[in-house]
């Protein structure tokens, strides 16, 4: 199988440096539109299919991004893997502003999303007790590392509704909980990319200390985006070190991801 890495840019991450053959391909999909066209081309020899989650211009909301439509777009073009960056408040003294963040497992709080492809007609469970791929989220720890970025490995993300901030006390709770990281996007993503099969991996970058910090301000989008500013670079960066780390080719997934379904759907065959 062919190695096509979709790359699903959040706030402040527009584009591919570097990308042969770029194009901007509208793409139809039965759960609607995605949140904008799809930016494919070649980058080290590997096919790239590249996605603003907001759209360009920052123009959809967390809680009106079409997730689904999104993972059924980057699934259709041929992706094999899908990596997500986004943007996070820190939960945890140790993840500062500018730090990457491999996500590894999450809390989902997000109450108003169409969260699967499945539903009454076909009805499927998909285990999701590891929600992302460790040998993708690997291939990223790698490849930051080599950028030069600050990157941890493991974090457990809260995602929430928004979009406003939370409250002290909800920030707190979080914490209390045992949740690294906040962000208003990882979910239903992450789910929807396990339901299609494709090997997903969060990046998050930290871009600020959300409220429960007393030696910070509490976070406003001005942070954010003036955080975000100084590290797209570096999620640019860890993009274009991801080809040479998977290679052209692709061998089975060894946490099978790629076979969610094999074992996911309960409705019989002839329904
Ligand atoms: N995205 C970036 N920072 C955030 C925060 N503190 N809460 C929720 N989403 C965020």
């Amino acid at each position: 199988m062919q190695t096509m890495i979709g790359v699903i840019g959040g706030s402040g991450v527009y584009q591919i440096d570097g990308l042969e053959g770029a194009a901007w391909r509208r793409v139809d999909t039965p759960w609607g539109a995605p949140s904008d066209e799809v930016l494919t081309g070649r980058l080290g020899g590997v096919a790239m299919a590249f996605l603003p989650r907001h759209g360009r211009g920052h123009v959809h909301a967390p809680s009106d991004v079409p997730y689904r439509a999104n993972i059924d777009a980057l699934k259709r073009l041929g992706c094999s893997d899908v990596i997500a960056v986004s943007a996070v408040g820190s939960l945890r003294e140790d993840f500062r502003p500018g730090d990457f963040v491999l996500v590894d497992q999450y809390i989902d709080r997000t109450f108003a999303r169409p969260k699967s492809f499945f539903g009454s007609g076909c009805v499927a469970h998909v285990g999701f007790s590891h929600p992302t791929c460790p040998r993708l989220s690997d291939a990223c720890v790698q490849a930051a590392r080599a950028a030069g970025v600050t990157v941890h490995d493991s974090a457990t993300y809260l995602a929430m509704e928004g979009p406003q901030f939370s409250t002290l006390a909800e920030s707190r709770l979080y914490r209390s909980w045992g949740a690294d990281v906040i962000g208003m996007t990882g979910m239903p993503e992450a789910k929807l990319a396990r339901e299609a099969e494709l090997c997903y991996a969060s990046v998050a970058m930290v871009t600020d200390y959300d409220c429960w910090h007393p030696g910070h301000d509490a976070v406003d989008v001005a942070a954010v985006i003036r955080t975000l500013t100084a590290n797209a670079g570096n999620a640019r960066a860890l993009v274009a070190g991801l080809p040479a780390r998977l290679g052209a080719g692709r061998a089975p997934c060894p946490h099978g991801c790629d076979r969610a379904l094999e074992t996911a759907v309960m409705t019989a065959p002839d329904k």
